[in-house]
């Protein structure tokens, strides 16, 4: 399958050739049942589900979780992308069309779910803090989850462990962005150690930017 993240004239965490670096890691595991944590502006999810759909047609299901502009449940330093205060753009058009045009906040619920109505049947997207509404979701038939929520050592911690708790000695993958060098958070770098450590889990290292667990 060739791959292709395309971006969709919206704004994502992975950019240039970082989308097709993960959607590599898809192709190598080939799941059906993703979940993604901090969906943004919900590109990374749309190209998921463009993956999913060519590799199992409408036999795949994408959850995506994030704030959504709600507020978090604990005071907390998530390192929040810059864009989503005032919804700012380097492009002079793209600020013109959505922000002026369209008036459409990119990171909304409402936004997201028109971007990809398309797999409306194949999707759930859930607003809300991960510290708060992980626990309540069913997590039993995921088999890979992109980590990419909140980066305080707190929250990557927290996420971890309700994953592990509900995946572990099932081969199930869970890929964490701003791990390595290449988009070092301190923070997460720490959480994702010192849970590895303590679970007794190996951390794959790729393209100095990701690390890849097992569970
Ligand atoms: C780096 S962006 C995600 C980028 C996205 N995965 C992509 O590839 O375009 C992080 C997202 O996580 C969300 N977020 C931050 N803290 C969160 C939390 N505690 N629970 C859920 N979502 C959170 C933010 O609202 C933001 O949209």
């Amino acid at each position: 399958m060739s791959l292709n993240y395309k971006s969709y004239w919206r704004k994502t965490g992975l950019k240039g050739k970082w989308g097709n670096i993960f959607l590599e890691r898809l192709l190598n595991h080939n799941p059906k049942n993703v979940l993604e944590i901090g969906v943004f502006c919900g590109v990374t999810a749309r190209n998921i589900c463009d993956f999913l759909y060519k590799a199992h047609g409408n036999n795949f299901n994408y959850v995506g979780i994030d704030l959504f502009g709600k507020d978090q449940s604990v005071e907390k330093n998530e390192i929040a992308p810059t864009f989503l205060k005032d919804q700012k753009f380097s492009n002079p058009f793209k600020n013109i069309y959505y922000n002026y045009i369209l008036k459409e906040n990119l990171n909304s619920i409402e936004s997201v779910n028109k971007f990809l109505n398309q797999y409306n049947k194949n999707i759930k997207l859930i607003a809300g803090d991960t510290n708060k509404v992980l626990n309540e979701i069913d997590l039993k038939n995921i088999d890979f989850t992109f980590l990419d929520g909140g980066h305080s050592y707190q929250t990557v911690i927290n996420d971890l462990s309700i994953l592990y708790e509900h995946m572990k000695g099932e081969n199930k993958v869970v890929l964490c962005d701003d791990y390595g060098e290449a988009s070092f958070i301190k923070e997460v770098k720490s959480a994702i150690d010192d849970f590895s450590n303590n679970n007794n889990i190996k951390i794959r290292l790729i393209e100095n930017r990701f690390a890849e667990l097992i569970f």
